[in-house]
């Protein structure tokens, strides 16, 4: 398996290009299955779950055409309704094909997600809502069947908790119900929003995304759409840590602050300086890294997905801060690795107590999940030394071209076949 090693020290200065969303795009692929006519996606990011997804697409009756950030996909008929284990059991994601196939072919096949690194991560959710739609949902051998054949109808659901991924499957399968589905207590962020915008181009009734409230007013078929995908929220936060951490300056550009805005106070109290500028930021410090308290809530609060970069800056902090992982249960894999670097960090619970440290020591470590690793390309950028991040195919999965956008702007990072 291929490792990065970094070789650290060097403060990182120039511009940093953003990708489209990795979290927008994949529910947006999943919806294009609701026409037969083609879609055309815009600032696609060149990742393994994009690829691991267009299989998936292909695999239930789509003709997918990617290239250089274009992604054009056409699903004239559905072939097969059954979201294979293989496939779902290394990109939870697949499990949003489960809204579009239901609206679409009044069935839908889908191996339970099953639960990765940093939970559980049921979909208790996506299932009571559809049932709530008038489906009928069996669990059966690892593989949940819903069914709908005359169709889904109208109805009010409430989710108890804001999923962004139940959010977005409802709202695919909403788009054909016979009357009206209000969805309420949904999830927030941008990639629901920019899904909402893609569904209405093709023709859907969707009111409300980014609030509180969806309804959505079924409408007979959906045409198709040209769509561009958002600038991702999560690679912006996570080059603006990068920044502050190797004390450089940064311009991130094709992105906004506004997409960041649960991590922008933090970084403003962590003595970070940002400067907006049309299409995007500069970010630096002119001082010491401050400690800062932070939670991680669902939008617009401060994003789980930032939650391991966030400590990582923390651990150069000049003082003690308190992280709290209110989302997932489990998403502190990055905490032994870090420690392995010199990091001074307790783990009580769902709290992180990060002891800043003068400096952190290169050293070989293990990447475990997407964000955990990129965190730990983080340290290494600000560690003493060279450090090794083994199982570098979780951050292909969620990170476009990192080395190179990295070494544009003075990092030295390389890429190595592993032996493990
Ligand atoms: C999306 O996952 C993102 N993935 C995740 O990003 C992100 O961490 C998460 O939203 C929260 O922001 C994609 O968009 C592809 P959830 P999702 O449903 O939809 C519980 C990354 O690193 N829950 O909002 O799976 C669940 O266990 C990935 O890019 C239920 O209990 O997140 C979790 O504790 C990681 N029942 C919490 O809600 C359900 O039916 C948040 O889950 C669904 C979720």
């Amino acid at each position: 398996m291929d490792k990065l090693n970094i070789v650290g020290g060097t403060p990182l200065n120039g511009t940093i290009y953003i990708s489209g969303a990795k979290n927008a795009v994949l529910p947006i692929m999943c919806a294009a299955l609701l026409t037969d006519k083609e879609v055309v996606l815009r600032n696609v990011p060149k990742l393994l779950d994009v690829r691991s997804l267009i299989s998936l697409l292909e695999h239930l009756g789509a003709t997918c055409e990617f290239r250089a950030g274009l992604l054009r996909i056409k699903t004239t008929a559905i072939k097969a309704t059954t979201a294979p284990y293989e496939l779902v059991r290394k990109m939870r994601a697949s499990v949003l094909v489960m809204g579009p196939l239901v609206a679409r072919a009044g069935v839908a096949h889908v191996s339970m997600p099953g639960g990765c690194a940093i939970g559980t991560r049921p979909i208790d959710i996506h299932l009571d809502g559809l049932k709530a739609m008038g489906a009928e949902v069996t669990l059966d051998e690892g593989y949940v069947t819903v069914k709908a054949p005359s169709g889904l109808s109208g109805c009010e659901y409430t989710l108890p908790f804001p999923s962004v991924g139940g959010t977005e499957n409802l709202l695919m399968a909403a788009v054909f119900a016979k009357g009206q589905v209000v969805l309420k207590n949904v999830a927030h962020e941008p990639e629901i929003v920019n899904l909402a915008e893609m569904l209405n181009a093709m023709g859907a009734k969707i009111v409300g995304a980014g609030t509180d409230t969806i309804t959505i007013r079924g409408v007979s078929n959906l045409g198709g759409c040209t769509h561009s995908i958002l600038p991702d929220r999560i690679e912006t936060g996570t080059y603006a840590v990068a920044a502050l951490m190797t004390n450089g300056k940064l311009t991130l550009r094709n992105t906004s602050l506004s997409l960041i805005q649960g991590l922008t106070q933090p970084l403003k109290k962590a003595g970070a300086i940002m400067e907006e500028h049309n299409g995007g930021f500069s970010i630096w410090r002119d001082g010491p890294i401050q400690p800062v308290d932070v939670v991680t809530e669902p939008y617009p609060g401060l994003a789980t997905d930032l939650q391991a970069q966030f400590m990582a800056l923390m651990t150069l902090a000049a003082g003690t801060s308190i992280i709290r992982e209110s989302i997932y249960e489990n998403r502190y894999m990055h905490v032994p690795e870090l420690v392995r670097m010199g990091a001074n960090i307790k783990v009580q619970g769902e709290t992180a107590v990060v002891r800043g440290v003068p400096a952190l020591k290169g050293a070989p470590v293990m990447a475990t999940d997407l964000r955990a690793s990129v965190s730990l390309v983080l340290a290494g950028l600000a560690a003493e030394g060279t450090t090794t991040v083994n199982r570098v195919y979780h951050l292909d999965r969620g990170y476009e071209h990192i080395e190179d956008k990295l070494n544009r702007c003075g990092a030295h990072v390389s890429r190595s076949n592993g032996s493990d």
